[in-house]
């Protein structure tokens, strides 16, 4: 079986999805790992990594000719893999609803398409989940970021010169990006509080050592919404949120948000006139800013001020910490490919009624097999 990986070709992509750790593993497996030539440059791993952990390094095209599974980042189009053979699999981020047409694409070319963002929310499959990895890098990241934007320190300090009170950070959406924005943020010294809609959080938000800000006496989601995660919520609870962020963020000076919602533009949490209320030089990163923005005026791949706030829109955050994005990205690959590794036959065998399979095969055998696509 050989396994081929590409080199990114998405405009500001670090990360890479082997590194000489996994390629290793994979050989120890029984695999033959083709690299191509660049491909770990923008996290730090040489050619030379690879060739001395045992992968072949050359151009695209002998990379890929021959290869059983492609893997990648970010899934580039079925035209961008020149002589892939009918069959091949090919393991990325998908993302399949933005681009339905490029999905299409995989099926007519025979590939089997896998979109390593499905992956379930089950307990085994935590250790392949690249959403997961991901997020807990981009929670840290954003504030780190946050605290390079703001033009104050994070922690108390007690100087001969007086005192300079501590940060006040705001986390709102406590997923896995938002646990670790609180963590960091504490780490940093600042004072901090979260939010979410998952009653469930609240518990987790107070064993970090921070305050739980909850809307009261509305409905909300009791517990987890489908696989953990939210759903959109009502009108009334909507209005309340708003009334409660508002008189808090006030008195914030930085503020990290991370709702999402699977299939779903992300929720507005917070307004231009809520910005406003705010002290200039407060910080707010917008995490949701690809998928519709958490924040009025965010914007993709920009850092902006408004009102004297500084909004930072970074794109693909996990990815400015290529180094360790790839490390683990590519550990989450390498743990899908190990469980259904087949020792006898030293290739993988994918079992088709298998729920981690069902859950991220898009394509198959020339068409597209994956039910939220033919529902789509
Ligand atoms: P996510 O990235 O989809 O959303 C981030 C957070 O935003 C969530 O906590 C969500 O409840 C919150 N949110 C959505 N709408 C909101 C609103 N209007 N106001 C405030 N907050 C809002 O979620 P993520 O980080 O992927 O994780 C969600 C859950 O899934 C967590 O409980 C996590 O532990 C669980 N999980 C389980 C895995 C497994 O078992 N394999 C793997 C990864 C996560």
């Amino acid at each position: 079986m050989k396994i081929a990986v590409l080199r990114e070709t998405a405009e500001a992509e670090a990360r890479v999805a082997a590194t000489p750790e996994t390629a290793k593993k994979f050989i120890g497996l029984g695999a033959e790992v083709a690299v191509e030539a660049g491909a770990g440059a923008g996290a730090h791993i040489s050619d030379q990594a690879f060739i001395d952990a045992g992968a072949m390094v050359g151009p695209r095209d002998a990379v890929i000719a021959g290869a059983d599974l492609i893997i990648g980042v970010q899934a580039p189009l079925a035209a961008d893999l020149p002589g892939a053979k009918s069959g091949a699999m090919l393991a990325a981020i998908v993302a399949p609803f933005a681009d339905r047409a490029r999905v299409q694409g995989y099926a007519d070319a025979g590939l089997t398409a896998m979109a390593l963002e499905f992956m379930p929310r089950i307990t085994r499959a935590q250790s392949m989940d690249v959403l997961s990895s991901q997020s807990n890098l981009a929670g840290y990241k954003a504030v780190i970021d946050a605290a390079e934007a703001y033009g104050r320190a994070f922690p108390m300090m007690m100087t001969a010169a007086g005192t300079i009170s501590a940060a006040r950070a705001f986390i709102m959406g406590v997923g896995v990006a938002g646990l670790q924005a609180i963590a960091t943020a504490r780490r940093l010294g600042a004072i901090v509080s979260a939010t979410d809609v998952r009653s469930a959080t609240k518990e987790q938000i107070e064993s970090l050592g921070a305050k739980a800000i909850f809307v009261e006496n509305v409905k909300g989601i009791e517990g987890e919404g489908s696989g953990g995660y939210a759903t959109e919520m009502s009108d009334e609870y909507k209005a309340a949120q708003a009334a409660l962020v508002s008189s808090h963020i006030a008195k914030q000076d930085i503020v990290i948000t991370t709702a999402l919602i699977p299939g779903r533009p992300a929720p507005r949490l917070i307004s231009d006139a809520q910005i406003a209320s705010m002290r200039p030089g407060s910080v707010i990163v917008d995490l949701a800013v690809e998928s519709g923005g958490n924040v009025e005026g965010s914007r993709p791949g920009e850092v902006v001020v408004v009102h004297g706030v500084t909004i930072v829109g970074h794109r693909n955050i996990a990815g400015r910490l290529a180094a360790d994005a790839s490390a683990l990205f590519a550990r989450n690959i390498f743990n899908l490919v190990n469980a259904f590794w087949d020792k006898e036959g030293k290739t993988v065998a994918f079992a088709a009624d298998d729920e981690i399979v069902k859950g991220i095969k898009l394509t198959e055998g020339g068409a597209i097999v994956h039910e939220r696509l033919i529902a789509a």
